[in-house]
């Protein structure tokens, strides 16, 4: 049957006639939506979730024997938050991944939109990452940027496996929908040197670069910040500002046995545990974690941390975004519900 027309439309006799020529002609009346389009506040369709680094070494030592980086680009488990349809986000914007390659490989030189990061975990000295044709150091508690469409591969010259945190912003790329991804021609994948296999000349890699942040000057800074630890953030200081364009970083020193306060926002923040064991509350959920673990901590999900010794976590957060488009909102002392 063709679409109506328009006197067609103005002559229907009943609302149910009209939504049925309005169909045809792909309109919905926004009256008789039978789901809102607005709310109140922020739904919180993520959920709080941790993730265990332990758990992670396991399956990538796994992975390790099983697939090689000529035939994976990364050699990495994607932290999918466990609500209801969801395959890929840590939270709605940023995913977070746990990657590894082994001594002797080298991840092939690649490009994207989406904005990437990543805290290296466990990483000998030879690690590097190849930024803009600059190698730089992956050590330890440091933190490496590769922003959209910088080109970036990473080698392994060290004896031991290597072990980092990725974060990037793709699911909000996927969203909005400027996704570009390329690989790049590089002299460790050219004729000479096998796909998979690093360059054969040991690289100078160094710390001194925009894109890394190192942790003796995160530790330097923290000792020098100025202490809350009663605050939402305890002792905290950014890395860059913002660090990328969308997603703002920071370190926070939490104090053993101080609670930080109770804190919420529009953001989307990711917590990674640099050093140190405690426990973060995530609107209700309790989480114990050690070094290289994660918590996700989605918009508008009241939380705080507390430490049982001394430590250290990376926020990796939107903020940015929101406050770049005025939604930035956040509370704190904020009443924790059980
Ligand atoms: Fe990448």
């Amino acid at each position: 049957m063709s679409s109506p027309s328009q006197s067609e439309l103005a002559r229907s006799g009943t609302l149910e006639e009209l939504y049925g020529k309005l169909d045809k002609v792909g309109m919905g009346p926004g009256w008789n939506k039978p789901t809102p389009s607005l709310w109140p506040a922020p739904r919180k369709t993520f959920v709080p979730a941790h993730w265990k680094y332990e758990l992670a070494r396991g399956a990538l030592d796994a992975a390790g024997r099983l697939i090689n980086t000529a035939l994976a680009e990364r050699r990495n488990l994607i932290l999918f938050n466990p609500a209801e349809g969801n395959t890929y986000g840590t939270v709605r914007t940023l995913v977070a991944a746990y990657q590894m390659i082994m001594p002797g490989e080298w991840a092939r030189v690649h490009r994207h939109t989406p904005n990437a990061l990543r805290l290296i975990l466990d990483a000998e000295p030879g690690t590097y990452t190849e930024v803009d044709g600059v190698d730089i150091a992956m050590q330890p508690g440091d933190v490496l940027l590769t922003p959209n469409w910088s080109t970036h591969g990473h080698g392994n010259r060290g004896k031991a496996c290597a072990y980092w945190l990725d974060f990037l912003d793709a699911p909000l790329v996927q969203l909005l929908e400027p996704m570009f991804f390329e690989a790049v021609e590089d002299e460790e994948t050219s004729a000479d040197a096998p796909a998979g296999e690093p360059r054969p000349a040991p690289p100078s890699a160094t710390t001194d670069s925009p894109f890394v942040f190192t942790l003796a000057d995160t530790l330097r800074r923290l000792g020098e910040a100025k202490p809350d630890p009663r605050g939402p953030f305890a002792t905290q200081i950014e890395l860059g500002h913002p660090a990328l364009a969308t997603t703002a970083l920071y370190m926070m020193k939490l104090d053993a046995g101080i609670p930080t306060a109770p804190y919420r926002t529009t953001a989307n923040n990711i917590y990674a545990v640099v050093r140190g064991e405690g426990a973060s509350d995530v609107d209700g959920q309790r989480f114990q974690w050690r070094r290289g673990d994660v918590v996700a901590a989605p918009a508008w999900r009241p939380h705080w941390h507390e430490a049982s010794g001394d430590a250290i976590l990376l926020r990796v957060t939107d903020e940015p975004v929101m406050q770049r488009f005025g939604w930035w909102r956040e509370e704190w002392p904020v009443a924790m519900t059980h």
